[in-house]
């Protein structure tokens, strides 16, 4: 154990490791709850989310949504044309956005009397983590210790970064616009950079090793994914695996198994994100690790007494919102308020490629899976007058027990993230269409789709051709 240059001397109650979207609302939440918090963070407070992830990435894809609608002026009869990307002012934006919710955040960290630790810190043994600071390493002990190191940008093996060859950690900052992309990865990071690259003007192509592109939504969602990226001149190669890429300063060379090569400008490496475990005294504490994850109960305990995890390093979905869900329930659940476990299958997923996703519990097959008899219903969004207006195709899929409630919502199409909030409350509600169906949606809206799928669910179909 590292000799402690300076330790506190009153234990706290919680010792969070890592300030990102799991930590800092354990630590928040924890503090309403009048627990003494130490936050331990050797980075800025918010974490990928806030700084490499959500935030600045939807930024960027909504300055691909407004160059769409610059090329798309004159069909709606609005005198519009696309000049091109102005890097500078595209990345001033996104970090005015940035900055500004990290100055909220830290202002709430520090109003809710939280004390931040600032420097690595590493898990010594049930209730003490070290932190290497900048005036050397202090000793923070707590009754409990809350894992949350979160997650990194996994590569390929033998694929080095560099100028050409890049995880989205860097593809965040590109200072111009290239001109021939690869993608390396169909899943979530692969299709909304593959769409924001290409509303900037690159020519991409995708490169998935699975059967199809976003894999894990319903196998229609990645169907229409592929075609409507076909018409924006996106290309998807699936079911190609990659042998090597090859790179100097000015280009890339990516080589496909089966002798095909392909030459371009930038390669991004999309290929799935790994917990952040190495290297800050997990195992060596007596953590258990499954391929660097951290397993827990479904109270997000770890095998040692006394150590909790959240977040990106729990095996399940890699997604701010659950990382969030998770720290407000180990913060309720130290403070002894008997909170609801969280479950994976009730957690909304949206993608913010072009045409979005959005979907919520079970897809058909893993419902069929787990047992359940299930109906589905598709309701086409070529129907609904608001998504026309809007310029989009799509669908809201809908999949229910028989004769029973709601088990998925599975939608696509520009627009559908903002559905997402009514489809979750009917799958974690347990509602049946038929509660749904005589709710009066408002007109017009998209909305209204997701009311029509529930409609036609419970035999009562409007707007929808038989
Ligand atoms: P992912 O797991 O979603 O997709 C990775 C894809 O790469 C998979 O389809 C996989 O088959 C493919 N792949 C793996 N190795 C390959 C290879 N050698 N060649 C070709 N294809 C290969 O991981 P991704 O997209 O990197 O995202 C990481 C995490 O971040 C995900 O869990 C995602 O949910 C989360 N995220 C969520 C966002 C959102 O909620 N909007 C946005 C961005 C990321």
């Amino acid at each position: 154990m590292a000799d402690p240059t300076n330790s506190t001397s009153s234990p706290f109650d919680l010792v969070v490791l890592g300030a990102g979207s799991g930590g800092y609302a354990c630590a928040l939440r924890a503090a309403q709850l009048d627990l003494k918090v130490a936050l331990v963070e050797e980075d800025k407070i918010g974490g990928t989310c806030l700084h490499r992830g959500c935030i600045p990435t939807k930024a960027l894809l909504h300055a691909a949504e407004v160059a769409d609608h610059a090329r798309a002026g004159a069909s709606h009869g609005v005198l519009t044309t696309f000049e091109g990307i102005d890097t500078e002012a595209l990345h001033a934006r996104k970090d005015r956005i940035v900055g500004q919710l990290h100055k909220g955040l830290t202002g709430l960290i520090g109003q809710a009397g939280i004390e931040v630790v600032t420097g690595r810190g590493r898990l010594v043994d049930a209730g003490t983590v070290a932190v290497e600071t900048a005036e050397g390493t202090r000793t923070v002990t707590g009754r409990t210790v809350v894992l949350a190191t979160g997650s990194y940008a996994r590569t390929i093996p033998g694929v080095e970064l560099g100028p050409r060859v890049m995880t989205s950690d860097q593809a965040m900052d590109l200072t111009e616009i290239p001109e021939r992309v690869a993608v390396l990865g169909g899943g979530v990071i692969g299709v909304e950079f593959a769409s924001l690259l290409r509303s900037f003007g690159a020519e991409v192509t995708v490169i998935e090793a699975l059967e199809r592109i976003v894999a894990a939504e319903e196998p229609s969602i990645s169907k229409h994914l592929t075609r409507e990226f076909k018409k924006r001149g996106i290309t998807s190669r699936t079911g190609t695996k990659v042998s090597s890429v090859e790179a100097d300063e000015t280009r890339a060379v990516v080589h496909l198994e089966g002798g095909e090569d392909l030459e371009v400008d930038l390669v991004l490496v999309a290929v799935g994100r790994g917990p952040r475990t190495d290297g800050v005294g997990f195992e060596e504490a007596g953590v258990t690790l499954e391929r660097g994850f951290v397993p827990t109960d479904e109270r997000l305990r770890t095998n040692v007494d006394g150590v909790r995890a959240v977040g990106d390093i729990v095996p399940g979905l890699q997604l701010a919102h659950r990382g969030f869900a998770h720290g407000i329930f180990v913060a309720e659940d130290v403070a002894g308020l008997d909170p609801q476990p969280v479950q994976d299958v009730t957690i909304p997923r949206v993608t913010y490629c072009d045409p979005e996703i959005a979907s919520v519990g079970l897809t058909a097959e893993a419902a069929k899976g787990a047992g359940h008899d299930v109906d589905t219903v598709t309701y086409p969004l070529g129907g609904n007058g608001r998504s026309l207006i809007r310029g989009t195709t799509g669908s809201v899929l809908l999949v229910r027990e028989k004769d029973g409630p709601v088990l998925g919502v599975h939608m696509v199409g520009l627009g559908v993230s903002e559905l997402i909030s009514e489809a979750q409350l009917a799958v974690g509600w347990e509602a049946h269409p038929e509660d749904i169906a005589p709710l009066v949606h408002a007109h017009p809206s998209q909305g209204e789709a997701f009311g029509e799928a529930a409609m036609l669910a419970a035999g009562r179909p409007l707007h929808a051709h038989a």
